[in-house]
């Protein structure tokens, strides 16, 4: 089964990827969670990319679509993946349904996150993560044990794209670039939109019934 989880920056995609992805056996492949890798690890591509993801532009689709290529052929791909944060542009979309062509596979479904955009901002300013084990916390809705601190003992940090001024560029990239996706997923009978407000639990349970659990074998 391929997925694709689309919707705005904070809205709660990851939060449901990780979980579904879990549930149903299959790869979340978060284009935004590798980016953050290698730039951790300062490889060639993490340094490439860093100042775009700093500053809440789009990286340029070429070097996107190449490593989401790679990643897609690997082993653990092969059956079926979630993808969260890909695709971006139309031609990431156009990108993505050649390489699931070329497999003689298909995209079965895409599962829109729609919310207000007052409550993505609380969800995104309030968002703490853990660098050690990428736990991820909300400080009102999933709080840690204890305050600053992971469940595994590291010190929480807030990402650099969650500060205000860039989660503004992150929302009005994603009004001009993304959102032209939903009427071209629509159009071709693959959206089903969720409404994302509502506790995870609650989310969870849509996309379930929203053809999720429908879909998976
Ligand atoms: P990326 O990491 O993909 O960021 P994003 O799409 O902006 O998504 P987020 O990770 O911010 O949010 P989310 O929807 O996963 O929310 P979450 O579940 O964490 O991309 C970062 C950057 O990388 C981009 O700006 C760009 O530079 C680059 N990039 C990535 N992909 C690219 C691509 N394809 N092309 C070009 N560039 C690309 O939840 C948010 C918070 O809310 C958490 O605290 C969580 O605990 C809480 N929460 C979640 N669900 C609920 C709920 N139901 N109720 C209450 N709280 C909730």
């Amino acid at each position: 089964m391929r997925f694709i989880f689309l919707g705005a920056p904070g809205v709660g995609k990851g939060t449901q990827v990780k979980r579904l992805s879990r549930e149903y056996a299959i790869p979340s492949i978060a284009t935004g969670d590798m980016f953050r890798g290698a730039i951790a690890k300062n490889t060639p591509i993490g340094l490439e990319v860093k100042s775009y993801l700093e500053s809440g532009r789009l990286v340029p689709d070429e070097v996107t679509i190449r490593m989401v290529q790679e990643r897609l052929c690997e082993e653990d791909a092969k059956g079926g993946y979630i993808l969260d944060g890909f695709p971006r542009t139309i031609k990431q979309a156009k990108a993505l349904s050649d390489i699931v062509k070329q497999s003689n596979n298909k995209i079965d479904r895409v599962f829109y996150f729609d919310l207000e955009k007052e409550e993505i901002k609380r969800r995104v300013l309030g968002r703490r993560n853990c660098p050690a084990c990428q736990q991820v916390y909300h400080l009102t809705y999933d709080p840690p044990k204890k305050d600053g601190v992971c469940d595994c003992g590291a010190t929480l940090v807030q990402r650099k794209d969650d500060q205000p001024e860039t989660l503004d560029t992150r929302l009005s990239v994603y009004q001009k670039e993304t959102t032209p996706l939903i009427d071209y997923y629509e159009r071709q009978n693959l959206l089903t939109r969720i409404d994302a407000s509502g506790t995870v639990d609650e989310v969870c349970e849509k996309v379930r019934c929203g053809g999720m659990q429908a879909l998976s074998p």
